[in-house]
This record gives C-alpha cells, structure tokens and sequence, in this order.
C-alpha cells in the first residue's frame, strides 16, 4: 500500500472564519490546505445582504494578503460568499447576489432558531421562508441546510440527539415536495437517518451533503471520554457508534453527491472551557489529514480526491483546483492552540494537551 497520496487542493464545503482577530488567526490556515471554500454567513451581526457579504469578503482576503509567511502558498485562495436566512432576507438580495460581479454569492444558509452558535436570526423552521425560498428556486441559488429540529409546532425544545432525525423525517420532505427543483445541500451530516436519506434521494447537482472530519471520527464514547470533552461539542452533537459507523460507510460508496464540509467552527478558549459550552470544533488544522486517516482506515484513499476536491465545487458550478497537495503516511501530533493577535487561545480538536490525551494524526501534509 503507498504510504502517499496526491489530489488536487481540496475544496472546503462549509467553514467558519469569523471576524477580527480571530479571522486573522484561522484564515490561512484554511487558506494553506484548501484552495477555496464556502464561508458560514453566521458573524456577529449576520451577512444578510450583498453589500455585507463584499465587506466580509474583502477582510478574508485582506488577512491573506497581510499574513506573513505563507502569502504565496495561499495566494490563490478564493473566499466564497454566502447569506444567512434571517427574517430580514428578501427575494431582491437574492436576485442580487446570484449573479453579482463583485461578490457572487453561492447560497444560502438555514439555521434553526436556537440550535446552534449565532442561531438566534434563524427561522424556527426553513418552510415559514416562503419567498425567499421560491426566489431561489427559480435563480438556482442553493439551500444550505443546518437540518436539525430544534423547536416544535409549539416552541418546545427538542431532544438535541433527535434534531437531525426529525429534520430528515418531517422537514426535509416537505421542503423538497414543495420546491422540486430547489438546490439543497444538507449539511454535517450525522445520523443514519440522514444516511439512509442521502441514499435513497442524494442527486448530483440538486441534493448533496456534506460531511466533517469530526462525525467521521469521533462518537460519543469519544464526546465523553473520562469526562466531558468540550473540543467535541457541536452541532449536530456527536452521536453513537452507529451513526458514525453509517456515515463512514457512505464516504466509502465514493457517491458524486457527497463531499467534505470541514465546519471548522473556531471559539476562543473561554467560550469552550465555560459554564457553558459553546457549540463548534475547531479542526482546520488537522481536517484534510484527517479525512485522509478515515480514508485510509476504511481502504479507500481511491475515493478521496472526488470527495474533497472534485464532488464540492461541482455542485457550485466551478472547476476544481489546478494545484494538487501530496499527503504521506506519518504520524505527528498537534500540542498548540492558534493564537490571535489579542492573545486568545483557539484550540484545535486532537492536540495533545486539550485533545482526548495524546492524541496521534497518522497522515500529514507535505510542504
Ligand atoms: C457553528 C459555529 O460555531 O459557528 N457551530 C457548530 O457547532 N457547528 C455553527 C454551526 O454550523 O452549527
Ligand atoms: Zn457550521
């Protein structure tokens, strides 16, 4: 068995770069490994309009310009813009964004009021978005989907291991019937519901899913190991050993719908060691090696390349990178946290003071 592998620079699905200091620290990493990506619209306050959307997106490249080092290697790094779903989202903005010369945007984001970091501009459920919904069926802007239920019809709180499984039981149908030509991609996926779904409806170009690093690894054995693991916190929570064991059985099928999504979702230190946790891992330094190490435990590095490189921007209409990365088999561990220019600490899932305990990544990302 080769102990390297070589595919064209991935392309991130679904990551959070922030805002500030803490964009400043996280954007090239994502930049080094991943020639381009969909940005989370999920800031503090939200991207709802274009004009929103070309600021963020000039900050993005500003901190690759400025950043010292790897300048060149990240140089070609392209930001892809997306809006988030408030009530404030109109039909216009998105006849606006789709085909916008400065700053076009590549979808928009659903998050379910409450679920999740920054989710409180969210609606209790996508279907109440009409318009907007049938504006973007009608331009072909994709849906991204958070598919979790997170209130009912009468504003309760659901089980947060049952969210994912109710969204693929009761809202996901119906927006697919009542939208048939809607593009949707359904985010970090994690259940088996959503597997079994994916299996039976997944189409390339029209209902895709992506899938983290961190669903394909852990379970929830991991979440709680000796105690309660903060860098493992997230949404869709880690779930049992199952459902992971079903996701990694579909990334093995090597489907054209299916495509990596990292989430890198960064938090400073104090949000994550808190009396209250906030929701988001941290894996940009550690997700295409990874990807690579579930890979090649589940012998098929041959489906790699497709699923981090290829099956992502071709949903979004776009050619994959010319670059390619080289990977070898060889084991290093992560013991740092990123820190931002104001001194805040960002851990990364797998390191070895705040990870489960010494923590080994098998491949590793040649220079
Ligand atoms: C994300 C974040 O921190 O922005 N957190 C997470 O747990 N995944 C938001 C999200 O994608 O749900
Ligand atoms: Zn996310």
């Amino acid at each position: 068995m080769s102990d390297t592998i070589t595919i064209k620079k991935p392309f991130d699905s679904h990551v959070h770069l922030r805002r500030g200091a803490m964009l400043r620290a996280v954007t090239p990493i994502t930049a080094e490994k991943f020639y381009s990506a969909i940005v989370m619209p999920n800031t503090e306050p939200p991207i709802e309009t274009v004009e929103q959307a070309v600021e963020y997106k000039k900050e993005i490249l500003a901190a690759l310009k400025n950043h010292q080092g790897v300048a060149l290697m990240v140089s070609a790094f392209e930001p892809l813009m997306t809006l988030y779903l408030t009530k404030k989202l109109t039909p216009a903005e998105i006849e606006k964004g789709v085909s916008n010369d400065v700053c076009k945007i590549y979808g928009v984001k659903s998050y379910p009021y409450g679920a999740t970091t920054n989710s409180q501009w969210g609606f209790r459920s996508i279907l109440e978005a009409k318009d907007v919904l049938k504006k973007m069926e009608e331009v072909g802007m994709p849906l991204l989907l958070h598919g979790e239920v997170h209130l009912n019809e009468n504003n309760e709180e659901e089980d947060p291991y049952d969210g994912e499984k109710l969204f693929i039981a009761d809202v996901l149908p119906r927006l697919l019937e009542t939208y048939p030509k809607l593009k949707v991609s359904l985010e970090h996926m994690s259940t088996s519901q959503a597997v079994d779904f994916m299996e039976k409806n997944g189409k390339d170009g029209q209902l895709v899913a992506t899938v983290t690093p961190t669903h394909l690894m852990y379970d929830r054995r991991q979440a709680f190991s000796g105690g309660y693991r903060p860098l493992l916190h997230m949404k869709p929570l880690i779930k049992r050993r199952e459902h992971k064991e079903r996701v990694r059985e579909l990334v093995k099928k090597g489907l054209p719908f299916i495509s990596a999504g990292t989430d890198s979702a960064p938090h400073p230190e104090s949000k994550k060691f808190s009396s209250c946790c906030v929701f988001g891992v941290f894996n940009s330094p550690v997700a295409v090696e990874l990807y690579t190490q579930v890979f090649d435990e589940l012998g098929c590095l041959d489906k790699l390349e497709n699923f981090m490189s290829m099956n992502g921007p071709r949903f979004y209409g776009l050619e994959p990178s010319s670059e390619t990365i080289t990977l070898a088999k060889k084991d290093w561990q992560t013991s740092e946290p990123v820190v931002t220019e104001e001194d805040v600490k960002v851990w990364p899932i797998c390191n070895t003071q705040h990870g489960l305990g010494n923590e080994t990544v098998h491949w590793q990302v040649q220079a």
